[in-house]
């Protein structure tokens, strides 16, 4: 079992069905509600945990009930919390839109509490990320704290994962201190100017992200699958019929991450990534669709 330490984000998923978007001043009726745990790196956190990582968590949280929704998640399933609950902010929380004909989705993510996370409460970290197999970060915490956070696993042999979700404009030198990056076709564009559609132009924005300094790009394609740089696209995996694909890039990046810090290698984790990513979208929610790993090795027989 490889251990894994998570910087990132938990907020409370806040998934509304309707038809459409109602339009600015319009009210329309949907068809249900549901409130789930989310967040990039919370999901994350809870896919690798499920695939049997020791799995930590750095987050902050506030001091109200969705706080008690991400601790609760977290002990259930398995995932060990370094959060901080503080008195200044609230615990995050995200509206989510899904289309109800496409199952696509349109979300709007306020990090509250976890906007607070500074580079020193990353450095009070040190010790744990220097112990890791491990650490994976994404971008909805404060840009410093994922900096210091690659910085400090790098310093330590850690190997790095940045998810680089939701995209956002990167500081100098912040690719290179990545092992993996893993940008989903929209993220890839917006990092490399490369619009990526086919397997050519993710090879083509492949060379664009090694030569901003990362080793080893992986982009994650949908219902394409993974291309994953020097091998290729591994196929995405079918599991069954599609019920939200919320969370599928967060199954990938988790299943990913254990399967790398059990010492696979990067293909063999890719295809982990991918059968956690196809087995999440058949379930509805992000955090609660993440498989475990019977159920992942048995699909990959
Ligand atoms: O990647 C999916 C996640 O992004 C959702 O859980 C939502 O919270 C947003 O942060
Ligand atoms: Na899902």
């Amino acid at each position: 079992m490889g251990k894994v330490v998570i910087l990132g984000v938990f907020v409370a998923d806040t998934a509304y069905r309707a038809d459409r978007m109602p339009k600015m001043g319009e009210t329309i009726m949907g068809s249900s509600f549901a409130l789930g745990p989310g967040g990039k790196g919370s999901n994350q956190a809870v896919a690798c945990a499920r695939m049997g990582a020791e799995t930590h968590m750095i987050s902050k949280l506030g001091l109200d009930d969705f706080a008690k929704l991400a601790l609760d998640t977290w002990a259930e399933a398995g995932v060990i919390p370094h959060a901080q609950q503080v008195s200044e902010s609230y615990t995050g929380a995200a509206y989510i839109f899904i289309e109800e004909s496409s199952g696509d989705n349109a979300i709007i993510i306020t990090p509250g509490a976890a906007a607070l996370i500074s580079v020193a409460d990353i450095e009070a970290e040190a010790e744990l990320i220097a112990s890791a197999d491990v650490f994976v970060t994404q971008l909805e915490q404060p840009m410093a704290a994922a900096v210091r956070g690659l910085e400090l696993a790098r310093a330590a042999g850690v190997t790095t994962i940045l998810n680089p979700a939701p995209a956002a404009e990167l500081p100098d030198g912040m690719l290179a201190l990545c092992d993996f990056v893993t940008p989903n076709e929209t993220e890839c564009e917006s990092m490399t100017g490369v619009a990526v559609h086919t397997e050519a132009d993710a090879a083509k924005a492949c060379d664009a992200l090694r030569a901003l300094g990362v080793r080893t790009p992986i982009i994650t394609m949908g219902e394409q699958g993974a291309y994953l740089d020097g091998h290729g696209l591994v196929p995405a995996v079918n599991a069954g019929p599609v019920v939200e694909t919320t969370g599928a890039g967060d199954a990938f990046n988790g299943g990913f991450a254990a399967a790398i810090s059990e010492g696979l290698s990067p293909l063999e984790a890719a295809r982990y990534g991918c059968a956690t990513a196809g087995l999440s979208v058949t379930k509805a929610g992000t955090a609660p669709a993440m498989p475990s790993r019977e159920v992942v090795d048995a699909l990959l027989k």
